[in-house]
């Protein structure tokens, strides 16, 4: 139990921080500290429902329940409520101990807790070769389409595989990401939580974090907050980062335009960078200059893709052809996606990836051949294990 954290309801099972528990930090709290407790406030709740009343276990069990990821709960005592009970057991880690019991059974009880902890680790392991894959995909100018892209890319990346939790989406834009939202999901990742704590992100405290999306694809996202990049501390990105790419195969951030405290570690730690530019001379101009900013001050020198977004069909108009959107550029671009504002919209709309609600949309087509040359080619870059900022 060493380094572990235990919140024990009722004085008299302190003194097992000698024995069962020994090496963990054992705080005894009232009932009314369970409300919102999450796996940054402990490892492993202790109750002594002999210390209590049945009506204050009932409300304690409920706020549990209510918590998106309690920590596992042992409830012991000599009256057990069987109601109390029933709805503890419903708990995806929970145990009962009936009194007398000794220092042994509180041990092996906690012990079946603590490895139900470690099993709810991802069930997939980076790709055969221990590599996982990191992508970033950063808008050149808001609204350039950076998180339709990046939405579109992770979608992609699941179509390619059949294995599960292989493709995890993250949303940097910790404010007010927009990801959670395309896709209709909930988002559920609360690095600020953490404080000086990052060490404690560990794969199974990330699987508290992430929205299931998909049978491939995970989410990581939090929820609209306007101070979070002051409140979520640099350690705590890379380390999810680092974690996040021990647990999946392949990880699409979805990164802020403006650059971070930890903007270029996390970029550094990635194996494609794809800079999203729509058709308007500003962007472009915009999209090579963030290019060029990024490959001289990312510590792997990676140079940025850029990737074009909106490609309007037709061959005269007002926007600028690709042809004359990379003399614009001074380089070449990686990628054309095609524009489709009714297929985008209504995806948005319904809450899902455009390949699913409009899967002959020109853009998923696009981004599919996109997702298909970048990942048959190795990674640019020695890849991870852990986000590779972190050994910079
Ligand atoms: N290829 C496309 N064709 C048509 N519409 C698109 C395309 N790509 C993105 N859009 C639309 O453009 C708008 C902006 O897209 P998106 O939110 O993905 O951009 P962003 O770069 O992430 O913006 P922000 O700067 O706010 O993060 C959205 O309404 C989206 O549906
Ligand atoms: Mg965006």
């Amino acid at each position: 139990m060493t380094g572990r954290r235990v919140l024990v309801a009722g004085s008299a099972l302190a003194s097992l921080a000698a024995e069962p528990l020994a090496g963990a930090t054992v705080e005894v709290v009232g009932l009314e500290r369970l409300t919102g407790v999450g796996p940054a406030d402990a490892d492993l709740i202790l109750i002594d429902a002999d210390a209590c009343t049945a009506q204050a276990l009932a409300s304690a069990v409920q706020a549990l329940a209510a918590c998106p990821a309690p920590p596992p709960v042992l409830m012991v005592g000599e009256r057990l409520p069987t109601g109390v009970v029933r709805n503890l057991l419903r708990l995806e880690r929970s145990d009962v101990l009936d009194a007398p019991f000794s220092a042994e059974h509180i041990a092996v009880a906690v012990a079946g807790l603590m490895s139900q902890t470690a099993a709810a680790a991802p069930a997939s392991a980076p790709q055969a070769d221990g590599a996982s894959r990191c992508w970033a995909v950063v808008g050149a100018v808001g609204g350039s389409g950076g998180t339709t892209i990046a939405v579109e890319i992770a979608t992609a990346l699941c179509a390619r595989q059949a294995k599960e939790k292989s493709v995890c989406l993250i949303d940097l834009n910790l404010a007010d990401g927009a990801a959670a939202a395309y896709l209709g999901a909930q988002p559920s990742m609360k690095l600020g939580d953490f404080g000086a704590a990052a060490d404690r992100i560990d794969p199974a405290m990330l699987q508290a974090f992430v929205t299931p999306v998909t049978k491939q694809l995970d989410l990581l996202a939090a929820a609209r907050d306007p101070s979070a990049f002051d409140a979520i501390g640099r350690e705590a990105v890379l380390k999810m980062l680092e974690v996040a790419c021990e647990s999946y195969d392949w990880v699409v951030i979805d990164m802020p335009r403006h650059r971070r405290a930890w903007s270029l570690e996390a970029l550094s730690g990635c194996d494609e960078v794809l800079v999203v530019s729509e058709l308007t001379v500003p962007a472009l101009i915009a999209a090579r200059a963030l290019s060029d900013e990024l490959e001289h001050a990312m510590a792997s020198g990676l140079k940025p893709r850029i990737v074009l977004n909106r490609l309007a069909s037709r061959m005269f108009g007002p926007a600028p052809s690709t042809a004359e959107a990379e003399r614009a550029l001074g380089c070449k671009a990686e990628g054309g996606i095609s524009s489709d504002w009714e297929a985008a919209a209504a995806s948005v709309n319904l809450g899902g990836p455009i390949a699913q609600h409009r899967p002959k949309s020109k853009i998923v087509k696009d981004i599919q051949q996109l997702v298909e040359r970048l990942a048959t080619q190795p990674a640019r870059r020695a890849a991870q294990p852990g986000h590779a900022s972190r050994a910079a």
